[in-house]
């Protein structure tokens, strides 16, 4: 039997314009754990400044050891659901962590924060109950929203990236829906900016909604102590559910988690798609990301350096003459302009042994290409130092700069 010939070859033809398109993604092999700088296979040593490592817990060592004994304890995995042939105490003992991290009264984990976001959505939107989410909020939680439509029936709406004023109108026109619901992220990956977590919450209190925060880049990352966004504010224990993912600050290996009271945990065992039909995240995954939160829990000086880190290398790049999106996080965007311009100096500062992504139209809006770096508490004051004198080199070598 041969394959469908027809259809493979329409794939090449796809892939052939993707190339055309300037817009094909390459995948870059490393042949060491992640970290500030990393073994790429055929490059070298090279400097990451495109990574979510953000507390450099991935080759941690109380992390890695975790994973290993994880492993020897629990072996690979259940080899089924966890409803069905049980789930492992490092599952449960992972779960209190994060709870208690993100100061709710429960949390689940998923096998990703894709998962988990999806997962929620569905169980939570029904017929007769209205989502309204922020324009740039994450791919996942689009496609949560839009699996819950198209699946329950339930009512969406957008609202312009930090409008307010559109939130609360788009609230207004469905004050007749069972359950209105406020998606937002809390840091927006792509402009490293934060969403305004204590207005969204005075709009949920008028309005009768739940908010929702995917805290995916703020958990590890925001507030003093590293417990995202609502510690950023102060206003823990005030956002009706959070969400996020293992795999950037805690450890970066896989998994995510919906924090929320034990009565959305227990519907989520009960209803949620994920939870029902596919395994959990594997034991040793499980025991690593715990350890992740642990070290964090014990060591929030990572956050501090995280923060220091981040304002050096904006007011560094500044003074080199870039324009980054202003903000506070450890994502410094800097725009570019032109789409081949931000792919063409990603691609010369990897020559450069700087790995850090370009990012253009239509991920972002046109005329608005960034280089997205992204900072690490691993990185010294030397790799930022070198990657501003390098990113400042090639962008004088494209002509963008004298
Ligand atoms: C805001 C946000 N939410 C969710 C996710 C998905 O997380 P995971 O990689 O664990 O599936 C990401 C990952 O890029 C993200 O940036």
């Amino acid at each position: 039997m041969a394959l469908n010939s027809a259809f493979h070859s329409s794939l090449t033809a796809d892939v052939a314009q993707l190339k055309a398109e300037g817009v094909y993604k390459r995948l870059n092999h490393l042949e060491s754990p992640q970290g500030a700088r990393v073994r790429m296979e055929g490059r070298g040593e090279v400097l990451v400044l495109s990574s979510n490592n953000y507390l450099g817990l991935s080759n941690e060592p109380a992390v890695v050891q975790a994973g290993i004994e994880g492993l020897q304890e629990f072996g690979a995995g259940t080899a089924s659901v966890r409803f069905i042939c049980g789930t492992f105490t490092v599952h449960r003992e992972l779960e209190t962590a994060v709870a208690r991290l993100v100061g709710t009264p429960a949390a689940m984990s998923f096998v990703s924060g894709w998962n988990a976001n999806k997962g929620l959505t569905t169980t939570i939107a029904h017929e007769g109950d209205f989502v309204v989410s922020d324009a740039l909020n994450h791919a996942s939680i689009i496609d949560s929203i839009r699996l819950a439509k198209a699946i329950n029936k339930c009512t969406t709406a957008v609202y312009q990236h930090a409008d307010l004023d559109d939130l609360r109108e788009k609230l207004v026109a469905q004050a007749g829906a069972r359950r209105r619901i406020i998606w937002t992220d809390g840091v927006f990956s792509m402009e490293g900016s934060i969403a305004k977590l204590p207005e969204i919450l005075q709009i949920a209190r008028d309005h009768d909604a739940i908010v929702v925060v995917d805290d995916a880049h703020a958990t590890g990352v925001l507030g003093a102590t590293g417990r995202g966004t609502a510690e950023h504010f102060g206003v823990m224990g005030e956002v009706d559910v959070i969400t996020s993912t293992l795999g950037k600050a805690l450890g970066g290996a896989a998994g995510g988690f919906v924090a929320s009271s034990t009565e959305l945990c227990d519907m989520l065992t009960q209803r949620s798609r994920p939870q029902l039909f596919s395994n959990a995240l594997p034991p040793t995954v499980a025991a690593s990301a715990l350890a992740a939160v642990q070290f964090l829990e014990a060591n929030p000086d990572r956050v501090q350096q995280l923060r220091e880190n981040a304002q050096y290398f904006r007011q560094a790049i500044i003074e080199a003459g870039f324009h980054p999106l202003p903000g506070e996080t450890p994502i410094v965007p800097i725009i570019i302009g032109e789409t081949a311009h931000a792919i063409r100096m990603s691609e010369m500062l990897l020559d450069e042994g700087i790995f850090v992504t370009g990012f253009g139209f239509p991920v972002v809006p046109q005329g608005t290409a960034r280089l997205r770096c992204q900072i690490s508490a691993a990185h010294t004051k030397d790799d930022l130092d070198y990657a501003v004198r390098a990113i400042t080199t090639v962008a004088r070598r494209v002509g963008l700069m004298k």
